[in-house]
């Protein structure tokens, strides 16, 4: 049995459409959701899915081993952020190497870095009237956006698109993609 933990800070549709991909393959289990946020939706979502899920703050994140302990305890095969956005402390990335992964809305190395999340990035993109975007699954380490990259995958922007037609066809790579390279990275450990 392999055992996934997700961590996010927003709306959590990754999460949901990750959770449902899931869900008939019992080789595959969801063990925690975690988030920073006390009022993301994606607790809400958890809820309704019945997932575990748990929220902590920057005390416990950051200055203290409490999370580090649960992924410990919980011992996941891979640790997904799926709009998650704070920066993961040096210890957890050295206790989990090459377990942690992330997914981008762009093409990186463009558009990646600190302050690049969410409608920033799409926004970034539409001013630079670039023709193509896309998502990107990497590796996590130090540094924001800057692991190795796994898979890429892009899509059109047309000159009429505006920011969050851009977004929408980020999420449509984003739900078809993600959980099928989760699924191969644990399939090939
Ligand atoms: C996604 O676009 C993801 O690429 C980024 O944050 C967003 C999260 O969206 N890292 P959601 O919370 O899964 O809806």
């Amino acid at each position: 049995m392999k055992k996934i933990v997700l961590l996010a800070s927003g709306s959590g549709s990754n999460v949901e459409n990750i959770v449902q991909y899931f869900q008939d393959k019992p080789n595959v289990t969801i063990a925690i959701v975690l988030t920073n946020k006390r009022d993301a939706k994606v607790l809400n979502r958890c809820n309704r899915l019945n997932i575990s899920s748990l929220c902590f703050n920057k005390i416990a994140f950051q200055q203290t081993d409490c999370i580090l302990d649960i992924l410990r305890c919980t011992d996941p095969d891979l640790i997904i952020l799926a709009g998650f956005l704070w920066k993961i402390p040096e210890k957890i990335i050295r206790a989990f190497p090459n377990k942690i992964i992330n997914i981008h809305p762009a093409l990186l190395p463009k558009y990646g870095g600190k302050g690049m999340y969410g409608s920033n990035v799409h926004k970034a993109v539409k001013e630079n009237d670039e023709t193509e975007t896309g998502i990107t699954i990497h590796y996590v380490n130090e540094n924001y956006d800057e692991g190795a990259i796994i898979h890429q995958a892009k899509t059109k922007i047309l000159p009429d698109d505006n920011i969050d037609d851009i977004a929408s066809k980020v999420h449509v790579l984003e739900y078809e993609y993600f959980p099928i390279i989760i699924e191969q990275l644990l399939l090939s450990q």
